[in-house]
């Protein structure tokens, strides 16, 4: 069995070539970067799958960034996202690819629900929340056409739906970076003046996924579960924080003191809530529940690697 993996250089797709060689998968994983193919350039993109026999897809390739990045590229994470999925998806067509795994956000969902927890069933209820409309609309698309390939022609390409990821290969950019890998790096060069800045009041909440936990579901959705009927999945675990308490256990676990922290509410803040539902997730996976990692041990576990690797980092 070929799988290719678009985005393999990034978090996720790094995660995923770790589970894959502890499991000693036997399967054959084809791990891309924007080097092997820029996936925006249609001609290229269906020159390159043309001559390759892949089985399946995990398509993880995406322009994506943290809130202040979405803010100042709204159109440019919309018109990069768009050509992608476009592209990616033609090329599965042409070339008998009819399982994959496809990824949205949590981020995409309506900003003012009609309820919390969100579902699988309210993607596109109403609008985004602005700061990050283009990214959200592109995704969303991702959605419609997966489905439209589903109902059409009986693929079985399921679009996953995990919260905020964070983890070891992350972005550590303080830029445009997300928030845990953005302010994790922060935090490690302003330890030794020992101040701290956080962003933003502190009080939006938000659920995190450990990107090797997502991994794990990936594969096996797509590997084990295969009379899964082809839908949206929402992956997370129980845990919902605020950014405050966030910042505080990253404080603890690098060992910084709380008292030097201030925070410039200047800054925005994003959606101020936009919880999602696992309840689909364990009906199907009921095992999973019991294998999440929880916030402190995968903070813990993504700062040792930082500090192990910072020169190596994606930074
Ligand atoms: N990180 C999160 O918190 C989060 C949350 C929800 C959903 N997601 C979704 O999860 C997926 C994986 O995210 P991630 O955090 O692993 O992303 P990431 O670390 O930023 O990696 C992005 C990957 O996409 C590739 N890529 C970007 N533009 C490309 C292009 N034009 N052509 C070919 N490859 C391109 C990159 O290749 P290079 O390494 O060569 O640049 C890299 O491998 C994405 O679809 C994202 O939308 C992420």
């Amino acid at each position: 069995m070929h799988i290719v993996v678009t985005g393999g250089t990034g978090m996720v797709g790094r995660n995923i070539k770790d589970v894959v060689l502890e499991h000693k998968d036997e399967n054959n994983y084809h791990f891309l970067s924007s080097s092997d193919i820029d996936l925006t350039n249609r001609d290229a993109v269906l020159k390159f799958f043309n001559d390759k026999n892949y089985d399946y897809i995990i398509h993880l390739a995406a322009n994506v960034g943290g809130l202040y990045k979405n803010i100042s590229q709204n159109i440019e994470m919309f018109s990069s996202n768009i050509k992608i999925n476009e592209n990616v998806l033609e090329a599965c067509h042409l070339n008998g690819i009819k399982r994959g795994i496809f990824c949205l956000s949590s981020c995409i969902y309506p900003a003012n629900p009609s309820k919390f927890p969100m579902d699988e069933t309210m993607i596109h209820e109403s609008p985004p929340h602005p700061s990050n409309e283009g990214y959200a609309y592109s995704k969303r698309m991702l959605e419609v056409q997966c489905r439209h390939y589903n109902t059409s022609y009986g693929y079985n390409y399921y679009c996953v739906i995990p919260v905020n990821l964070y983890g070891k290969y992350d972005y550590f950019n303080l830029k445009n970076g997300h928030f845990i890998p953005m302010i994790m790096h922060r935090f490690y060069l302003s330890r030794k003046y020992d101040v701290f800045t956080a962003y933003g009041s502190g009080k939006p909440l938000r659920q995190f996924l450990y990107a090797k936990d997502f991994a794990t579901i990936i594969l096996g959705i797509l590997l084990e579960y295969k009379d899964l009927p082809a839908e949206p999945i929402i992956c997370c675990n129980d845990e919902e924080f605020t950014i405050k308490e966030v910042v505080y256990k990253l404080l603890d676990i690098m060992d910084l003191s709380k008292e030097k922290l201030s925070w410039l509410t200047n800054y925005s803040d994003g959606c101020m809530k936009k919880t999602v539902s696992n309840k689909k997730l364990m009906y199907i996976c009921p095992g999973l529940k019991y294998d999440f990692t929880d916030m402190d041990s995968g903070l813990k576990e993504t700062y040792d690697w930082f500090k192990q690797n910072y020169n190596n980092i994606r930074k």
